[in-house]
């Protein structure tokens, strides 16, 4: 059972669209009305460095080779950790985060199939060292619908029609990306809890906060 009482790191993942942001703002608004300091946060480009480095990895004019890619990525979880992630583990804080280490695992090794995952496992492990986190949520859904979602974001945010580099990617890129998150949640049965994501925001927070309340122990 993880310690509420003490820092821990709450990581958020899945494919384009399927709602990490609404679930992270859900159960942070749930856990700060409890008095617990939450610091919301996500990669890339959490940091100023990292605003710069996700402005390069998301703009479609470029395309770095998977290692390219692979270490852009690092430098900005590195700048992450330093600066938001183990300041705020220090001071007792639930850190909430949109993507992390299973992003790179996922995207630029199993997804890329470019990058030996075990290599990326272990860099990884040096850019974020301790501060791994302790519970994982993958909220899965089918990519046609995350991605119907992320376009009909980019339409409500006037962005229509300007995909990313990532969101540009075919449909069976982001059904491997849902497969890799799947794989690893087999994996690391203790970590990692799958909720469904196709479903109504309401019911998906309530799946979350029953797994929240059972690993942390709340009654
Ligand atoms: P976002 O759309 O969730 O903000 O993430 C930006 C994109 O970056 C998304 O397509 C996934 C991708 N990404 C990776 O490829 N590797 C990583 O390590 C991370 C954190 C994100």
């Amino acid at each position: 059972m993880a310690a509420y009482g003490s820092g821990s790191l709450i990581s958020f993942e899945g494919i384009e669209g399927c709602g990490k942001s609404t679930q992270i703002i859900l159960l942070a608004k749930r856990l700060r009305a409890a008095q617990k300091e939450v610091v919301i946060s996500r990669e890339p480009g959490a940091t100023p460095l990292g605003a710069k480095l996700r402005a390069l990895l998301l703009d479609p004019a470029y395309s770095p080779d998977a290692l390219t890619e692979l270490l852009l990525y690092l430098a900005d979880r590195r700048e992450h950790r330093r600066q938001v992630i183990a300041p705020a583990l220090q001071r007792g804080a639930l850190v909430l985060v949109d993507r992390y280490v299973d992003s790179t695992w996922v995207y630029q090794g199993f997804a890329r199939d470019e990058v030996e995952p075990s290599l990326i496992e272990k860099l990884n492990r040096l850019v974020v060292g301790d501060d791994w986190p302790k519970l994982t949520f993958v909220l899965d859904c089918p990519a046609p619908v995350g991605l119907g979602r992320a376009r009909e974001r980019n339409r409500e945010t006037g962005v229509e029609g300007v995909a990313d580099r990532f969101e540009q990617r075919h449909l069976d890129f982001h059904e491997s990306v849902r497969q890799g998150f799947l794989v690893l949640a087999k994996v690391e049965k203790e970590r990692f809890r799958v909720i469904d994501a196709d479903r109504e925001i309401e019911t998906i927070h309530d799946d979350i906060w029953r797994e929240f309340s059972l690993k942390y122990a709340i009654n």
